[in-house]
């Protein structure tokens, strides 16, 4: 089935608003035309979602934030709601990053009131899942892919899961320059289709999107988005430099 590429960036905590709005002036000048080949975001850091907004506007280029509160508005000191980002005209938002799971302890059972709240209000949520070295090596790869697939998804309805993206993450590949291999990644992918399918039905299962993330760079993407259940690509370290993010795209697209 023909689906265009979901490429996003994910900043991280890096760049100020000044930088940011340099990188993404730069970028959209580099990406004319490719925007129509596939779905790119980028992800900057809360305080460069105003600047970057207003510089993406009606260039086809969209805009997603790293995190959101599961809660409505209200006393809840240092969160962000869905209303505020998309007030900023963002789209897509991140949430249960592995460093999030891993630094700021959010569990499953937040990661899923986090997707329920984006799509409630109208953003796509990129629900990230993956295992660590230690459990890949015990092999409980796809036991905890299926554990955190079920705990994060948890309630999702079949037209909401459509406006989902799943993004299989490795932990042990995230920043650290080695990725899966495009067979290691392919294998998880297709698990998590056969997850899908259990849950939502083929039809269904086939338009979901899944990225892969962990390591993504120019000189690999083209490999690893050629493979049958890779959909697309969260790109971190990578998608800072704006050359080279032009760089991974255009080679993502000759898959
Ligand atoms: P990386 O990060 O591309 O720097 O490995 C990916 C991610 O954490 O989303």
């Amino acid at each position: 089935m023909l689906k265009k590429l979901f490429i996003a960036g994910n900043w991280k905590m890096n760049k100020t608003a000044s930088e940011a709005a340099d990188m993404v002036s730069s970028l959209v000048d580099l990406l004319v035309g490719m925007e129509s080949k596939a779905i790119i975001a980028v992800c900057p850091p809360f305080t460069a979602l105003d600047r970057v907004s207003c510089i993406l506007e009606n260039t086809g280029i969209e805009l997603g934030a790293q995190n959101l509160s599961d809660k409505e508005p209200g006393a809840y000191t240092g969160e962000i709601s869905a209303g505020m980002l998309l007030d900023l005209n963002v789209k897509y938002v991140i949430v249960g990053h592995s460093e999030r799971r891993q630094y700021y302890g959010e569990t499953d059972q937040l990661v899923n009131a986090k997707a329920h709240m984006a799509l409630k209000s109208g953003l796509k949520p990129i629900v990230c899942i993956g295992e660590t070295l230690q459990e890949r090596e015990a092999g409980k790869t796809m036991d905890v892919i299926k554990s955190q697939f079920s705990g994060s998804l948890a309630g999702i309805s079949a037209e909401n899961i459509l406006n989902t993206t799943i993004a299989y993450e490795p932990v042990w590949a995230i920043g650290t320059g080695k990725n899966a291999t495009p067979e290691q990644a392919q294998e998880v992918h297709k698990f998590t289709r056969t997850l899908l399918k259990a849950s939502y039905g083929q039809e269904i299962a086939e338009k979901v999107i899944i990225q892969y993330g962990g390591s993504v760079k120019a000189s690999n993407s083209r490999e690893l988005m050629g493979m049958p259940d890779i959909d697309g690509a969260l790109v971190g370290g990578a998608s800072l430099d704006a050359h080279g993010f032009a760089e991974l795209i255009t080679n993502a697209l000759k898959k």
